[in-house]
């Protein structure tokens, strides 16, 4: 029999992919990264198993994900049309990385996904699996299967006892690691209708958040968040506790008419509490440190690295050469930044670094003044010649 890897999420599409594929003759072998998903392994084995699978192979990949794709776009302020922070795009590449292992272990000639055929992420996952093993084979069920809703999917769960968990009252296809969620489908098609209640997954509306703020200290060093009020933590710890922290406080909800790389145009929800923090934290540091030259520039290649991101472009040739660049710029991004969380709002305190390129007898116009104002008029001659007649 024909092995296939399938690059299973526990949802309502890859659990009813397995039944199909096993129909189709192949003996199902499914592979489970966790990024901080929904479902616990032994949820997923369960119905993995219950859905026919063969064997189920769970990885742990939060550190992973953090350090070596989160990071390095943490590190490029890298956002996707100002309200995504690529939570889902950044979390392809590496689970294909993984399926390609799987697949090389078991000998295994294909792999599957049950990304739909509309989608961004059979993109970013058949792009990556073709750069790091050409040699694979393909089968993407959701784009060849006859099902066209979520709703026929329901019922094909159903009729074959398969374990699902979502339902008509329900209906949203959610995304979940650790550094966001993404919540699309169902109601929130309808742009003439507000997000309903039950699109709030890890946040609360504003209006039934607590009256309280939140005061929090994040420090940096190179780049990276490395304490969190003044304790030293993993990464995976300090973003889990800003995940809580933030939601909390209702902190980190975008509302998104994205463009996809197929050409239309969707919305999709975000919920991203720690995201937003440490960009907001990480960017307010570059702000104090960089030069304004080099600030500039990453402000322009951040949009090339988000775009780069979204598209599935992750194990490119470009992507890793901004990050040589990006790294280089990093070097000095140490410092404390001093915030609270207030009913939505990331609002920054104080700021600290050594590294600082402000300076108080420059900027000041109180009597400790050090700028000499004799220079301006030159300068400003010289600024302008250009452009006078
Ligand atoms: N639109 C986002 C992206 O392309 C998320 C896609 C997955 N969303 C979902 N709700 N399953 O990155």
């Amino acid at each position: 029999m024909k092995k296939i890897i399938l690059a299973y999420s526990g949802g309502l599409d890859t659990t009813c992919v397995i039944k199909w594929l096993k129909d189709k003759g192949f003996k199902v072998i499914c592979f489970s990264a966790n990024l901080g998903s929904e479902f616990s392994p032994s949820d997923l084995r369960k119905r993995a198993y219950q859905s026919g699978a063969e064997k189920i192979y769970i990885k742990d990949l939060r550190k992973e994900f953090l350090y070596h794709y989160v990071l390095p776009a943490l590190k490029a302020n890298a956002c996707y049309e100002g309200k995504y922070l690529l939570s889902t795009a950044l979390g392809r590449p590496l689970i294909a990385k993984h399926l390609v292992e799987v697949a090389k272990k078991e000998k295994a000639d294909f792999v599957a996904h049950g990304c739909t055929g509309k989608g961004n992420d059979q993109v970013r996952l058949e792009v990556s699996v073709n750069i790091l093993d050409p040699k694979l084979k393909i089968i993407a069920p959701l784009r060849e299967w006859e099902m066209g809703s979520r709703e026929e999917e329901i019922k094909y769960a159903k009729k074959n006892k398969l374990p699902v968990t979502s339902t008509k009252e329900k209906p949203y296809s959610i995304d979940k690691n650790i550094w966001g969620l993404s919540i699309e489908a169902g109601y929130l098609e309808d742009l003439s209708v507000e997000p309903p209640r039950n699109s709030y997954i890890l946040l609360r509306p504003l209006k039934e958040i607590e009256d309280k703020e939140v005061r929090l200290e994040i420090e940096f060093k190179r780049g990276e968040p490395v304490s969190l009020n003044g304790k030293i933590l993993s990464l995976v710890s300090l973003v889990e506790k800003l995940n809580v922290m933030g939601a909390k406080c209702g902190v980190g909800r975008s509302d998104l008419i994205e463009d996809r790389v197929v050409g239309i145009k969707s919305r999709e929800i975000y919920e991203a509490p720690a995201a937003w923090i440490l960009y907001t934290v990480h960017k307010e540091l570059e702000n104090l440190i960089l030069d304004r030259e080099t600030l500039f520039f990453k402000q322009r290649i951040a949009l090339d690295y988000a775009w780069l991101i979204y598209q599935g472009l992750y194990f490119s040739r470009l992507k890793e050469s901004l990050d040589v660049l990006v790294n280089k710029t990093q070097e000095s991004i140490s410092g404390i930044i001093s915030l609270k969380l207030y009913k939505g709002n990331i609002i920054i305190m104080k700021r600290r670094s050594a590294n600082s390129l402000y300076k108080k007898e420059l900027a000041t116009y109180g009597d400790k003044d050090k700028f000499d104002r004799n220079l301006a008029e030159g300068f400003i001659k010289l600024w302008g010649m250009p452009y006078g007649k």
